[in-house]
């Protein structure tokens, strides 16, 4: 195959790096910069005036550049919407895990070309907003060959996959969850695997408890998935210290956490990702990102796109929250959604702008990254870049 011209993209005012040893800061910052992209990496970035030569040249007329968002928690295989049931929220009822069988009877009922429809569509849109990588689950299918159609259509937009089978038990194991979780680890595991690259439990009261979504995870590893986890979402419980010791590559939502759970997750490797979008959307008291962060937790930020509890693509939107209501800095919450979801999906070819990174990156119109939280639900994406292409 022909090599690809290498690409000059110049006139950078702000070029967030989030690699230290391009700039200062955590974000590894480069005013007046420029960036080289040939054959889909980033080959150079600096400033400007270092560049060197290219077969073509592209100006961004000194806008800011930041990495493309790695959204590392969403739920994109579902057809229907929960209008309603967020209306009623929104008059004073109570978010339940329960409202999932709602989407579940929607998805089963829809054909494979519908599901697929309605995931492209949600691509677009998260891609109009800055994303480049973006996890997808499982779990609205909830019989063997429901949740492997679902990996299955979400195979076709995005490798980083995850087998959430175990989201709640379904509708006809009502009263016999241990039969549920043996369905999981078994049949219904053995359909989804070679469509997965990871295994997700929601352990929370309403769904698995610690013992099922051990036995689940454990299947999974067993079987070369990694591991992620729904974990302290409603209330306090053992999803969190669960994640940390099973190695989990991130502990999920993070809402309710004890002293323990927070030096689990110090002590480990497990990333905390954050999904503001869901206590947006539930009326509920959001995580504490400060505290985390000032216990040495590495964090990312993730939208938790699902029909229920965070209907959002925006990693803008998220990242707005995270800064004026979990006491994010506009600096944290960023690499949060860009490195931090890396790290969350454990890449290091993405969530950063220096050699060897995939040329993924949001051009955005503004001079700065702090107008993504400054400037709230205003569409600063001018251009998204996947692979050193526009899309
Ligand atoms: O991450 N917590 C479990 N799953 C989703 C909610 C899904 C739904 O309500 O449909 C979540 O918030
Ligand atoms: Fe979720």
């Amino acid at each position: 195959m022909a090599a690809v011209p290498a690409l000059l993209v110049d006139d950078i005012s702000l070029l967030v790096t989030n690699a230290p040893e391009l700039g200062p800061g955590l974000l590894g910052e480069v005013e007046r910069a420029a960036l080289v992209a040939e054959d889909g990496r980033i080959a150079w970035a600096g400033r400007s005036a270092d560049a060197p030569s290219a077969d073509e040249r592209v100006s961004v007329g000194g806008r800011c550049v930041v990495p493309g968002f790695v959204d590392s928690h969403a739920h994109l295989v579902f057809v229907g919407d929960r209008s309603g049931e967020f209306a009623a929220r929104m008059a004073g009822e109570r978010y339940a895990a329960g409202g999932i069988r709602t989407t579940v009877a929607a998805t089963r009922a829809a054909s494979d070309d519908e599901l697929r429809a309605n995931v492209a569509q949600l691509v677009r849109e998260l891609q109009r907003q800055g994303t480049t990588t973006f996890e997808v689950k499982s779990g609205y299918g909830l019989t063997v060959e429901d949740e492997r159609r679902s990996l299955a259509v979400a195979r076709g937009f995005t490798d980083e996959t995850t087998f959430l089978g175990a989201h709640v038990v379904a509708p006809e194991f009502e009263g016999d969850a241990d039969g549920y979780v043996a369905l999981v680890a078994g049949a219904m595991l053995d359909a989804c695997v070679d469509h997965a690259r990871w295994i997700d439990v929601f352990c929370e009261r309403g769904a698995f408890d610690e013992e099922q979504s051990r036995a689940v995870l454990a299947a999974g590893q067993a079987r070369g998935l990694g591991a992620r986890v729904h974990a302290n979402q409603l209330g306090p419980g053992p999803g969190v210290r669960l994640a940390c010791e099973l190695g989990a590559a991130s502990a999920d939502h993070c809402t309710h956490l004890d002293e323990a759970d927070i030096a689990a997750l110090a002590d480990s490797g497990t990333i905390a990702t954050l999904l503001p979008g869901a206590e947006f959307s539930t009326r509920s008291p959001y995580p504490d990102a400060r505290r985390l962060l000032d216990a040495g937790v590495t964090v990312a930020l993730a939208t938790d796109c699902n029909p229920g509890s965070s209907f959002t693509t925006s990693m803008p939107f998220c990242i707005a929250l995270a800064v004026r209501e979990m006491r994010m800095t506009p600096a944290e919450a960023l690499w949060a959604a860009t490195a931090g979801g890396a790290r969350a999906l454990r890449r290091d070819d993405v969530g950063r702008l220096s050699v060897g990174a995939r040329a993924d990156f949001a051009v955005l119109d503004a001079p700065s990254y702090v107008h993504l939280a400054y400037r709230p639900g205003v569409p600063l994406v001018a251009e998204t870049w996947k692979e050193g292409k526009r899309l």
